[in-house]
């Protein structure tokens, strides 16, 4: 199984350019299956993630063609029914359920199971699918939902976190084809629910209010084909950002939307780094020290939760005490336990992590637990004297694209050895992946893959 080495106590410098988002990316190609006419999807990150959804796609009988970063699907034909097999590997699986629903009036999606970051019921998208005249069975680790048609309704998405991203999402492509309108209230306000609905509008939807908590949709008859280009990872960027504060001197980042990361930025500003640019860059001027900060998770447009363990790496250095508590999903703190083996001084409270900020990290075996944490250990090892090495890296792959890369440009000491032969070159590896791919998914047991993404450890939690 790959690792990722990094020799810390190299600064970074140049400009890297961000990749398409993983987040948005996943619910706009379930959308797909919402038409028979085909869509095409530009900027898709290559992933592993995608990777597992378009195996999905592929599975419900949609005829799905990749080359490098432009999806083409066209789902004439689907079954509704998404295997254990397939959805195991990655929780995103979930929002097939929404546009199965509104289009088949009926899907069974095998239940997500467990995970490291917490407790994650999906109560409220199912809560949604009944507002709009669906039953739903839970039964043998499956979830089916199924209704002779589908009616607009009020609903409220308000939950004991707060609202749901991926429940929003697929109460939003269940009733695009619901007799009638659907009024959601207390929905995610995140860019990636923005990003789906303008993709739905485009294939014919009604909708309005996206970006806000209150969310109309006048059902329609029928969909068709479109062309979207997914928005900027406002989370990579975010990831770079604090890697240009942790051993940047000045580090540009390129392709970004910089309104989807004001709670980031002014983070980095609270902690004392000059972040200026213009839409569509930012730049992040080196300050040494960082000042210490008291951070709080909040849905979007508050602090994302997917920044919270690279700012935990970022102020395991920084003068003096600083706090941060995870509301989103308050046991989000396996990384800690990592970066306390690095030389960190982070105490748990509850679902805040008191750090105290100590001078220097140091390198050291690590283990990556999920997707952000594998980051944050990324960023500590930039830092830290010495060599860390970063153990299961498929977590990483499944939400950065090529990131030893994207740091090896910007000056990082950084190589990633595949478990099998140790000391093959970075350039080798990345020969593989520079090469344009054309993949196309066939249906079930055909989907040929260049690139083989290794298959999550059969008892690993997934994300
Ligand atoms: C999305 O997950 C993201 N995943 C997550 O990013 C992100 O952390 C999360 O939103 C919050 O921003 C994708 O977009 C693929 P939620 P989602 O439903 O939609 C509770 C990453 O690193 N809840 O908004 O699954 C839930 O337990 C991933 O890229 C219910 O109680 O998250 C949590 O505490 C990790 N009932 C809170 O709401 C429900 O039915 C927010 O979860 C649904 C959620």
């Amino acid at each position: 199984m790959d690792k990722i080495i990094v020799h810390g106590g190299h600064s970074l410098a140049g400009t890297v350019n961000i990749s398409g988002s993983k987040n948005s990316a996943l619910p706009i190609l379930a959308a797909t299956l919402l038409t028979n006419d085909s869509c095409v999807i530009k900027r898709v990150p290559d992933l592993s993630d995608v990777h597992y959804m378009l195996q999905i796609l592929a599975h419900l009988g949609a005829e799905v063609e990749r080359a490098s970063g432009v999806v083409t699907v066209k789902a004439e034909q689907v079954n509704s029914v998404a295997p254990y097999e397939i959805v195991r590997k990655m929780r995103a699986s979930v929002c097939v359920l929404g546009p199965l629903l509104g289009r088949e009036k009926e899907a069974t999606v095998s239940l997500p199971g467990g995970c490291v970051i917490g407790d994650r019921p999906i109560d409220l998208h199912l809560r949604g699918f009944e507002a709009l005249g669906a039953a739903v069975r839970v039964h043998g680790g499956n979830v089916k939902v199924f209704a002779p048609s589908l009616h607009g309704a009020p609903i409220s998405l308000r939950g004991k976190f707060g609202t749901t991203v991926l429940g929003t999402d697929n109460v939003m492509m269940a009733a695009v084809l619901a007799d009638g309108t659907t009024i959601i209230e207390d929905a995610a306000c995140e860019p990636e629910v923005v990003d789906l609905a303008n993709f739905l509008n485009k294939m014919g939807a009604k909708i309005e209010g996206a970006g806000s908590s209150r969310i109309v949709i006048e059902g329609v008859k029928e969909l068709h084909g479109a062309e979207h280009e997914v928005i900027p990872d406002r989370i990579e960027a975010g990831t770079f950002l604090i890697a240009g504060a942790i051993a940047g001197k000045e580090v540009t980042i390129n392709r970004v939307r910089s309104d989807h990361l004001t709670a980031v930025t002014d983070a980095l500003r609270a902690c004392g780094y000059g972040v200026g640019g213009t839409n569509g860059t930012l730049t992040i001027h080196a300050n040494g020290i960082p000042e210490p900060l008291d951070l709080k998770t909040r849905p979007y447009p508050g602090f994302p939760t997917d920044m919270q363990a690279q700012m935990c790496a970022l102020l395991s250095t920084a003068a003096g005490e600083s706090s941060v508590t995870e509301n989103i999903f308050p046991q989000r703190f396996v990384h800690v336990s990592e970066l306390k083996r690095m030389g960190a001084k982070i105490e748990l409270d509850g679902a805040t992590a008191k750090i105290r900020g100590v001078d220097n990290l140091s390198g050291a075996p690590v283990m990556a637990s999920d997707l952000r944490a594998s980051a944050a250990l990324i960023l500590a090892g930039l830092l830290a004297d010495g060599m860390t090495e970063i153990n299961r890296v498929y977590h990483i792959d499944r939400g950065y694209e090529m990131i030893d890369q994207k740091l090896g440009e910007l000056g990082a000491h950084i190589e990633r050895v595949n478990g099998i032969v140790r000391g093959v070159s970075l350039r080798s590896i990345h020969k593989q992946i520079e090469r344009p791919i054309l993949r196309s998914y066939l249906c079930p047991g055909n989907a040929p893959s260049k690139l083989n993404y290794p298959e999550p450890e059969k008892n690993a939690l997934m994300l």
